[in-house]
């Protein structure tokens, strides 16, 4: 399955990108509406795209009576993104979505790193979500985290049904000439290329240790960036910074996996997603973090 990535993709302003996708994941919603971050919110670095949007959005009332009505229509399933700043926060909103037959899963984004993270609360989030919704939930995690093995497990444990990997995580630009910060917030989310092979060891290890199905995402590009991170144990792809350069991006690279994986010898993505579970490739490589080699 080939998603977008959640704040990569408006679908009111786009609804063809969204209707080529296999499903379409919102921004993260929050309770009550927020603006936002001071501008400037969005910064081009050499190896991608520094963000600090502050997770602005209309809120969950006016999402519910403004916003899922049209998205409903896209006639793609839909995954709604929850965020919050406490744990009643993700529960109240994944109440309320409960009861919408449009919506088919919800994201936990507990990972956002422009606000005060709740990393260490994942398996709080994810319990009290669990305790007001029948959906599927998938946690959505941040690579910045010393052992993102630990906390896969803890949202397993807690009733997650599967992951998304990963969120971005916190970079700095300067103005060159005046050795300023390029952003607002000064710091933002650093997401594209830089985020491949953050993403594809978060996958290896969090399907190592869990075993659960994950979306994963992180700077891909191409076809064999999906590829990859099928390899590494993602059973789905979504796409997201590529989405502002090229709306394309979800055929293109429909098309581009569909060959890659011929041309590794795999009659059909299980085939490459057997890679992971027969080669798993996070075992002993956790002895390596913080080492050099
Ligand atoms: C402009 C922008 C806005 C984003 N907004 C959200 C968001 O609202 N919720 C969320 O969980 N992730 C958000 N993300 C993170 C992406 O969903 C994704 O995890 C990250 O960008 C890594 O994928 P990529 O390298 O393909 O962009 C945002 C990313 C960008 C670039």
């Amino acid at each position: 399955m080939l998603l977008n990535a959640s704040g990569c993709l408006d679908a009111l302003t786009a609804p063809d990108v969204a209707r080529s996708l296999d499903g379409f994941v919102t921004k993260t919603v929050t309770p009550l509406p927020r603006d936002g971050n001071e501008p400037v919110r969005i910064a081009e670095t050499d190896v991608g795209m520094l963000n600090s949007i502050g997770l602005a959005n209309p809120g969950i009332d006016r999402f519910l009576t403004r916003n899922l009505p049209h998205l409903a229509k896209l006639g793609v399933p839909l995954w709604v993104s929850v965020g919050g700043f406490e744990t009643d926060d993700y529960a109240e909103i994944c109440l309320r979505l409960d009861d919408h037959p449009e919506v088919a899963a919800i994201e936990l984004n507990v990972s956002c790193p422009n606000v005060e993270a709740p990393a260490d609360s994942t398996a709080q989030i994810v319990a009290a979500a669990r305790l007001t919704t029948r959906k599927p939930l998938w946690a959505k995690l941040s690579p910045a985290v010393p052992d993102i093995g630990e906390v896969a497990r803890a949202a397993q444990a807690s009733g997650a049904d599967g992951l998304s990997l990963v969120n971005t995580v916190r970079g700095l630009k300067l103005d060159e000439r005046t050795l300023r910060p390029a952003l607002g917030p000064v710091q933002g989310g650093l997401s594209g290329p830089a985020l491949k092979p953050i993403a594809l060891a978060a996958v290896a290890t969090s399907y190592h240790a869990t075993g659960l199905p994950i979306v994963g995402m992180g700077g891909v590009q191409s076809g064999q960036d999906a590829l990859e991170l099928i390899a590494v144990g993602a059973r789905h792809v979504a796409l997201g910074t590529v989405l502002f350069a090229d709306p394309d991006a979800p055929a293109r690279v429909r098309a581009e996996l569909h060959a890659a994986a011929a041309e590794h010898g795999f009659n059909n993505y299980d085939d490459a997603f057997a890679v992971a579970v027969h080669e798993p490739l996070s075992v002993g490589t956790t002895l390596d973090v913080g080492s050099n080699v």
